[in-house]
């Protein structure tokens, strides 16, 4: 299997007004949600210690709630607990593949990430990240041409409430440049991750910018 770098979480950054909100109980966990908007089928796998293959059809919607991943008592304090990875990928190429599985991991992809942590406010932390979004491992995206996997119709991420930063890819090139300046592209770009309480869901709508005409 392709190897994912699931991006780094960071805790430092958090401000104390999320801290003092505390965590909701695991029960009352959100949903993380894709919409597909893209007029052609989306390939995923929510993807923690493992994950499983499906289509998302044409306006289907895949979602979860929030997925507790424990990784070992070994590990040391806000460590003990990862994040799920759901990636995405709109290659059609898959679509044509006897083996579409084998296809996808195949596939350059967009990751929606979360980690609900039980013990870290506020409980839940997200993000896009288009470091596995590239065709070839030389390129880093910043070079403003390259595309990445939805780059065309863009994306966007919402939260429940105002306390969940949205996260906008536009479509197209903008200003001339493809890259998603919200999303990860290199793995340290930790700006990309937000938080907010874990009782709230996270929705990822896919092309975005989708028109009728097209
Ligand atoms: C699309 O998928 C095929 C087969 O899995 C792969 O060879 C190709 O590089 C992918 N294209 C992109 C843009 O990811
Ligand atoms: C695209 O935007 C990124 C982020 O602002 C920047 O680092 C990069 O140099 C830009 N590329 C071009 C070709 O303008
Ligand atoms: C989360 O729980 C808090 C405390 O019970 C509540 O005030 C808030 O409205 C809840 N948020 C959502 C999105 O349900």
């Amino acid at each position: 299997m392709r190897k994912t770098e699931l991006a780094a979480f960071l805790f430092m950054g958090l401000t104390p007004s999320f801290a003092q909100l505390g965590i909701a109980p695991q029960q009352e966990n959100g949903e993380a949600i894709v919409v597909n908007k893209c007029g052609v089928s989306v390939y995923y796998v929510s993807m923690g210690d493992s994950g499983s293959f499906g289509t998302l059809s044409p306006d289907a919607v895949y979602r979860e709630q929030f997925r507790l991943r424990y990784l070992g008592a070994d590990y040391p304090g806000e460590d003990k607990y990862g994040g799920i990875s759901i990636m995405l990928s709109p290659n059609q190429t898959i679509t044509a593949a006897v083996d579409k599985q084998q296809a996808f991991f195949q596939s350059t992809i967009t990751q929606f990430e979360y980690t609900y942590h039980p013990l870290e406010p506020p409980g839940l932390w997200y993000d896009i990240s288009n470091v596995n979004g590239y065709v070839y491992n030389t390129d880093n995206g910043w070079n403003g041409i390259r595309p990445w996997p939805f780059q065309e119709d863009g994306l966007i991420v919402e939260g429940t409430s105002e306390e969940c930063a949205t996260v906008v890819c536009p479509g197209g090139n903008p200003n001339g440049n493809s890259t998603c300046i919200q999303a990860y592209t290199h793995s340290k770009d930790d700006w990309a991750t937000h938080g907010c309480r874990n009782n709230n869901s996270i929705v990822l709508t896919l092309c975005t910018e989708v028109t009728l005409d097209e």
